[in-house]
C-alpha cells in the first residue's frame, strides 16, 4: 500500500494490493478524476486518461482555447456553474449573493493511519500500518474558503473520503452543500443497486440499469430512514453475486443523506453521496471548519459478494468499536412482542424465569417501564422506573434477574417526548417546532431538539442515574418517529438550515457519552424496526434491531439486503411467536431459528406459551446457536440463493481457517415431484475434506463450490416416512467440518 505523487504531472496514486485510485491537478488547478479500479502499474504517465476536445455548445475555461471545460472533464469535488452544469459537490453562498467557487490545489499531505473527524463517526486503523492518508488542500482565491479533501487507502479494495471546509475569509458564508464523497466515473455501463423499502420491510435489493439522467436515493427524515439506505452500488450488468465489477458506496451517517448518480450527456456518471443538500444551510463564520461526514468507497471484481465481503470486515472491525466488538453477543429475549405494554413485575420474572431455564443469557425489558409509560400516549423523557409496575425500580429488577443467573437490558428512546410527561410540561420548549406553526405528532411523540446541547444533558443525566445505579448490561436504543416541522427555538433565523445536522450531531454526543461511560454496556440501536440502520449508528452501537418484522420469510429479504453492506454481527434478529405479529403467518420454530441464526440472535416471545416438545427445541436451538456463533457473527459471510429471485435462499458463513462452515438453506412455499437440487458453495478450501453432520463420507471442498452441495428432499418425491416437519417455509443448517482439523 502506498500514495505517491508524480510531481511533474500533478498525478496522485493511492493504491495497494487490489485497488488503484488515480487523481490529477487538472489545468486550472481543480482536482480531477482519472482511474479507480483495480491495481494497475505505478510507474506510468496516466495523464493522457485527461481528454479533451471542443464540443458544440459547450463553454471553456481558458480565453484562448475551446478545449477545456469542467463539463468534460472528471472531477473530484465538481462545482456548478464555471462550465460545469452537473450536480455539484459544493455550494456556498458569500456575502455578494455569488455562488460560484473556484478551488484550487494548493498543497497536500500523506501520513500514515488515519486521523479522526471530530464529533462524528468514522472508520479508524488501529496501526499505522493499516492505512495511509492523503489530504489535499484546494483554495479558492477569492472567498479565502479552503477546500481539504481526505483520502485514506485501506489494505483492502476500501477507500473513504470526507471533506473539510475552512473560512479563511473575513465575513461569513452560507454552505448550501458540502458533499462527503464526488466522482465520476468515466462510462456508465453499470446497473444501480438499492437497498429500500419501508418499515418492516427494509433494505430490499433493487437493481435497474443507470441511465442519462439523475437517479437517487434520500431522506428528508431526519434519519437515515426504512424507505432508503445510505448505500448504493454499481455493478457492470453482466457481474452477479461472485464475480465482475462491483463498486460500494456507502455514507457514515444517520440523518438525512443524498446518494445520486448522474449520467450526463457522454455517458459519463457522477457519484455524490453526503448530506441532503436540501433544508441544509450551514452558516461558516470568519474563522470556521464545517467536516463532511466520511463516505466509503469499495470496489470488488468478485461481484457483489467480493464488495460485500470488504464492507464487512471494515465495518465490523473498524468501524463498530469497543468491547464487544469482536465478542460472541449474547442470546437475548426481549419481552416487547411477549406482552406490549401489558406487563407486570410478576409477569417479567415468569418469562425470565423460563427464558434462563432454556438458556438465555440476557433478559430484555422493553418499552413500558418508565413514568406514566401504560401506553403509547405518555411518559416518553420521563426516565425513571414506574413504581406501580416496578415497586424496587430497575435496581430491584435487574437484581432479581442477575439473581436468576441472566444479565440485564433496557429500552430507552433518549430523542423523544410524550406531551403527556414531567419533562415536557416543565420544558414545553425543548421540542423541534416552527413557531406558529401547527406540530405533528409521530406516534403520539415529539422529537426533543438534540440540536441543543442542555436537551442532550439532561437526558444523559436521567439515563446515567438509571445506568450507574443498576446491574444494566444492554440498552436498546429506540427511535420511532421522523422530524417534521424542522427548528430549533435555540437557533437564530440564518442559522435554521443547520438543524438537522445538529440534531445528528447530538445524537452522536449523547451515544458517545453513554458508551464512554458505560464501555462494556452491549448498545443496540433501532428505530421502529431498522430506520436508523446505518453506519453512522454502528460507530457507536454494534448491533441494531433490524426490523420490526420478525416473520422469518420476510426476514430472508431484510436479512439479505442488510448484508450488501453490515456485518452479521451487527443484524439484530430474533425467533418470534407463530402466527407471525406482523404477517400472521405460521411458519416452523426450526425456520425462525434457522434464519435467525445468522445475526445476533435471541426471541421475541414468552417461551412460557410453547409446549414443552417446543421449548427442547429452543433449548436446543440455544445450545447450537452458543457453539457456533463465533462462525456465524463473525465468519466470512457469502449470499448464495438470493430471496428476490426465487423461492429459495440460501447463504454461509465460513472461519477464517475454512474448517468450519455453516449454511442456510430455506424454501418458502414447498413443492411436489421437484427436480433434484444442489446449492454451489463459497469460501472453502479446495483440497480440504469436508464431513456434513448428520450425512455419510465427506466431500472435497471443490467438490462442493462446483457441483455443488445435494439439496434434494422430499419434495422431489412422493414425500419420505420419518421427517420431522414437511411443508412450507422448511428450512435446514448443514455444519461442515474438515476432516481432522482443528475448528
Ligand atoms: C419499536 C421497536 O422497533 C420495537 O422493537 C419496540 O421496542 C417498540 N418500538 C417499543 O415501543
Amino acid at each position: 500500500m502506498d500514495i505517491i505523487y508524480q510531481e511533474e504531472r500533478r498525478i496522485f496514486h493511492l493504491y495497494n494490493d487490489e485497488i488503484s485510485y488515480l487523481m490529477m491537478v487538472l489545468p486550472n488547478g481543480h482536482l480531477g478524476q482519472l482511474y479507480f479500479g483495480k491495481r494497475i502499474g505505478v510507474e506510468k504517465d496516466y495523464s493522457y486518461l485527461l481528454e479533451m476536445m471542443p464540443r458544440a455548445m459547450s463553454s471553456y475555461v481558458f480565453d484562448d482555447e475551446k478545449m477545456f471545460s469542467l463539463a468534460h472533464v472528471r472531477q473530484e469535488y465538481g462545482v456548478y456553474g464555471s462550465t460545469d452544469f452537473r450536480s455539484p459537490a459544493i455550494e456556498i453562498l458569500q456575502g455578494n449573493g455569488s455562488r460560484i467557487s473556484d478551488f484550487r490545489f494548493q498543497d497536500f499531505s500523506i501520513t500514515h493511519g488515519k486521523p479522526e473527524l471530530s464529533g462524528l463517526p468514522a472508520t479508524y486503523t488501529e496501526a499505522p500500518e493499516e492505512g495511509m492518508t492523503l489530504t489535499v488542500f484546494l483554495e479558492d482565491e477569492v472567498t479565502h474558503i479552503r477546500l481539504e479533501l481526505l483520502y485514506t487507502i485501506f489494505e483492502t479494495g476500501a477507500l473513504a473520503r470526507s471533506a473539510k471546509i475552512v473560512n479563511d475569509g473575513e465575513g461569513p458564508v452560507h454552505l448550501l452543500t458540502a458533499m462527503s464523497l464526488c466522482m465520476d466515473l468515466p462510462d456508465s455501463d453499470y446497473e444501480w443497486v438499492q437497498l429500500s423499502g419501508a418499515w418492516a420491510r427494509e433494505r430490499h435489493v433493487k437493481v435497474r440499469k443507470l441511465e442519462q439522467g439523475i437517479q437517487a436515493v434520500d431522506s428528508m427524515r431526519g434519519h437515515s430512514s426504512h424507505e432508503h439506505n445510505p448505500f448504493i452500488a454499481l455493478k457492470r450488468p453482466a457481474a452477479d453475486e461472485f464475480q465482475g465489477e462491483a463498486i460500494g458506496f456507502s455514507l457514515v451517517y444517520s440523518g438525512n443523506f443524498l446518494a445520486q448518480a448522474q449520467v450526463d450527456t457522454h455517458d459519463t456518471t457522477r457519484i455524490l453521496m453526503g448530506i441532503h443538500p436540501s433544508w441544509f444551510d450551514w452558516k461558516l463564520d470568519a474563522g470556521e471548519s464545517f467536516q463532511t461526514p466520511e463516505a466509503v468507497m469499495v470496489y470488488s471484481t468478485e461481484g457483489l459478494n467480493g464488495m460485500s465481503r470488504i464492507f464487512h470486515k471494515l465495518y465490523g472491525k473498524r468501524l463498530a468499536r469497543g468491547y464487544w466488538r469482536d465478542r460472541a453477543r449474547p442470546v437475548l429475549l426481549n419481552n416487547w412482542e411477549a406482552t406490549y405494554f401489558d406487563f407486570t413485575k410478576e409477569r417479567l420474572i415468569e418469562i425470565a424465569k423460563k427464558a434462563k431455564e432454556c438458556g438465555v443469557e440476557l433478559f430484555v425489558l422493553d418499552d413500558g417501564w418508565f413514568g406514566q409509560r401504560g401506553h403509547e400516549r405518555a411518559g416518553l423523557g420521563d426516565w425513571v422506573a414506574n413504581p406501580e409496575r416496578l415497586a424496587d425500580g430497575i435496581e430491584g429488577l435487574a437484581e432479581e434477574i442477575e439473581g436468576l443467573g441472566m444479565q440485564f437490558g433496557l429500552w430507552f428512546e433518549p430523542e423523544m417526548v410524550n406531551k403527556d410527561s414531567d419533562l415536557y410540561r416543565e420544558h414545553p420548549d425543548w421540542i423541534i417546532e416552527t413557531p406558529e406553526r401547527h406540530s405533528s405528532h409521530g406516534r403520539f411523540q415529539y422529537v426533543l431538539d438534540f440540536s441543543r446541547k442542555e436537551v442532550v444533558d439532561k437526558i444523559y443525566e436521567m439515563m446515567e442515574k438509571i445506568l450507574g445505579g443498576a446491574k444494566v448490561s444492554y440498552v436498546k436504543w429506540d427511535m420511532n418517529r421522523s422530524i417534521t416541522e424542522c427548528y430549533s427555538s435555540a437557533l437564530p433565523a440564518d442559522r435554521q438550515g443547520e438543524v438537522f445536522h445538529r440534531y445528528i450531531l447530538g445524537v452522536y454526543d449523547l451515544y458517545d457519552r453513554l458508551t464512554s461511560r458505560f464501555p462494556k454496556v452491549l448498545f443496540e440501536s433501532c428505530a421502529s424496526g431498522g430506520g436508523r440502520f446505518d453506519p453512522g449508528i454502528l460507530y457507536y452501537a454494534p448491533q441494531g434491531w433490524a426490523s420490526d418484522d420478525s416473520d422469518a420469510v420476510e426476514r430472508l429479504k431484510i436479512q439479505y439486503g442488510t448484508s450488501f453492506c453490515y456485518p452479521v454481527s451487527s443484524i439484530g434478529s430474533h425467533v418470534s411467536m407463530a402466527p407471525n405479529h406482523q404477517v400472521y403467518r405460521n411458519t416452523p420454530l426450526h425456520t425462525r431459528a434457522n434464519v435467525a441464526y445468522f445475526g445476533t440472535f435471541g426471541y421475541e416471545l414468552d417461551l412460557n406459551k410453547l409446549s414443552d416438545r417446543e421449548q427442547e427445541q429452543v433449548k436446543e436451538q440455544i445450545r447450537f446457536m452458543k457453539k457456533y456463533r463465533e462462525v456465524l457473527q463473525f465468519g466470512d459471510f457469502y449470499r448464495l440463493k438470493s430471496p428476490f429471485d426465487g423461492n429459495v435462499t440460501a447463504w454461509m458463513v465460513v472461519n477464517e481457517k475454512r474448517t468450519l462452515a455453516l449454511v442456510g438453506w430455506y424454501r418458502v412455499l414447498c413443492g411436489v415431484n421437484m427436480p433434484f437440487t444442489r446449492i454451489k458453495l463459497q469460501g472453502l478450501k479446495d483440497e480440504y475434506r469436508y464431513e456434513i453432520a448428520g450425512r455419510e463420507g465427506w466431500y472435497f471442498g471443490n467438490e462442493l463450490m462446483n457441483l455443488g452441495l445435494i439439496t434434494t428432499d422430499y419434495a422431489s418425491g412422493e414425500g419420505a416416512e420419518g421427517e420431522l416437519y414437511k411443508g412450507d417455509f422448511d428450512s435446514g443448517i448443514f455444519v461442515l467440518a474438515a476432516k481432522g482439523m482443528e475448528q
